[in-house]
């Protein structure tokens, strides 16, 4: 099995089986790491990045990425292309394909990337829209298996906008077998074709994806508990009316009890303290949202080896 060249847009087409290549890899390369050792899989390639949304791990965690992988990073600030002066995205999706080895996004139309991987014959790697954030959502994954040791009977609560972080996490939840719960505020649940999809290609028959208003349903005897900002980049307008809609999904120390005492607490950040959760419980002993920043890198030169190498 080979996933040279495969894009990396939704994780819809990453069967569970690739997805755990990844989680080996990125394992390994991490220890590696730690112990100084780098191998330069992805020497002489380079991965142009182009971000039409503000970004801090994302940016710096591919661009690192491929510099601990012997490769280079462009970022492209789309002002600064002529894409930003109208250039069709099929026009400059060949032409980068004739300079680059691979393709970040980070945009807001998912369907943007979609055309750019249509018509660029090289990997295309969705930073994030509005619809999906799917390197985040191995990150993620691969934080709750280095706490939690495995995935087996691992119950997910996802709490707050049913967003692009939260479609990912559900691909990526039910891909590797872990159970999720979200708890959303009426109107604001995740797409129900992105259940679907996630129901679809379940590793495990039997797990669970439930979407209910109630916080402390999706709380109960979870083993980490997630939750995203109100307003996303792109929303900013609706904020005010967004903090009256969602005031009773505040992840706080109260609603955390609900969850099983040795809970982890996951934020994919960057997160806005004393609306989606309490500084209290981001700083607590549980919160492992570090880690998880940490784990862009490693999951991402994982992605990057496999689809560029
Ligand atoms: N979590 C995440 O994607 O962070 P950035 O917006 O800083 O890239
Ligand atoms: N849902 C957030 C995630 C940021 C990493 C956003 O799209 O702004």
């Amino acid at each position: 099995m080979s996933l040279k060249g495969k894009d990396l847009l939704t994780l819809k087409d990453w069967s569970s089986s690739e997805i755990y290549e990844v989680l080996d890899l990125a394992g390994k390369l991490k220890k590696e790491n730690k112990e100084g050792k780098f191998h330069p899989l992805l020497k002489g390639k380079t991965l142009g990045m182009i971000f039409q949304k503000a970004s801090t791990r994302t940016r710096i965690s591919f661009e690192v990425a491929m510099w601990q992988l012997g490769g280079d990073a462009l970022f492209l600030n789309p002002q600064d292309l002529q894409m930003g002066r109208g250039e069709p995205i099929k026009d400059t999706a060949r032409v980068l394909a004739r300079y680059l080895e691979g393709i970040m996004i980070r945009t807001f139309s998912h369907s943007e990337v979609e055309e750019l991987a249509h018509y660029a014959d090289i990997p295309v790697i969705n930073g994030l829209t509005d619809t999906y954030h799917p390197c985040q959502a191995l990150a993620d994954v691969l934080t709750i298996r280095e706490h939690k040791g495995g995935f087996e009977g691992l119950k997910v609560a996802y709490l707050g906008d049913g967003n692009n972080v939260a479609h990912s996490l559900i691909l990526a939840c039910a891909k590797v077998g872990i159970n999720v719960s979200l708890a959303c505020p009426p109107g604001y649940e995740p797409q129900e074709e992105v259940v679907e999809q996630a129901l679809l290609s379940r590793l495990v028959p039997t797990s669970e994806i439930t979407v209910t208003s109630c916080p402390q349903d999706a709380l109960k005897d979870a083993d980490a508990v997630y939750t995203d900002v109100w307003a996303s980049m792109g929303q900013e307008e609706e904020h005010k009316e967004r903090l009256q809609k969602f005031m009773h999904y505040q992840l706080n120390m109260d609603l955390l009890k609900q969850a099983k005492p040795d809970a982890i607490v996951l934020h994919c950040l960057p997160a806005h303290r004393e609306e989606e959760i309490t500084d209290e419980v981001i700083e607590g002993a549980q919160s492992a949202v570090m880690d998880q920043a940490e784990n862009r890198l490693h999951a991402q030169k994982a992605v990057l080896a496999l689809v560029m190498g």
